[in-house]
């Protein structure tokens, strides 16, 4: 029994890992170019100063918004609401 509860918090350890790595490593292939390694801006703005919240940068990536800029018209090309979530927690830990 002892053992079985240490395999299962060493999965649940591991898999939290590979979700924040997962965020992070989505964020450099689809964000980076465009808003900075760090989120510090680029062609974009800081994400480290923005004022949404995560909920908000998650719908924003996911479904985009109207007025906004490309490619933010309609959410960023080929991210599914579940990496949306994981982008933006990632974002959030960019925070200043
Ligand atoms: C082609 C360049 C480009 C890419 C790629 C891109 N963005 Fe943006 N992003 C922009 C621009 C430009 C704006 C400003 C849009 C506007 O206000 O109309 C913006 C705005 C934002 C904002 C709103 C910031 C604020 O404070 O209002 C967030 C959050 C954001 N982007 C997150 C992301 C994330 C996360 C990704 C990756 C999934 C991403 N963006 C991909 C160019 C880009």
């Amino acid at each position: 029994m002892k053992r079985f509860m240490m395999i299962l918090a060493a999965f649940s350890v591991l898999s939290t890992m590979v979700w924040a790595e997962d965020g992070a490593a989505l964020y450099k292939a689809k964000c980076a170019m465009c808003h900075g390694a760090m989120g510090e801006g680029k062609v974009g703005p800081s994400l480290q100063k923005t004022s949404l919240s995560e909920k908000q940068i998650a719908d924003l990536i996911a479904n985009g918004a109207a007025g906004k800029k490309a490619p933010h018209t309609k959410g960023v090309a080929g991210v599914t609401a579940d990496q949306a979530s994981a982008i933006a927690t990632y974002v959030a830990s960019l925070k200043k």
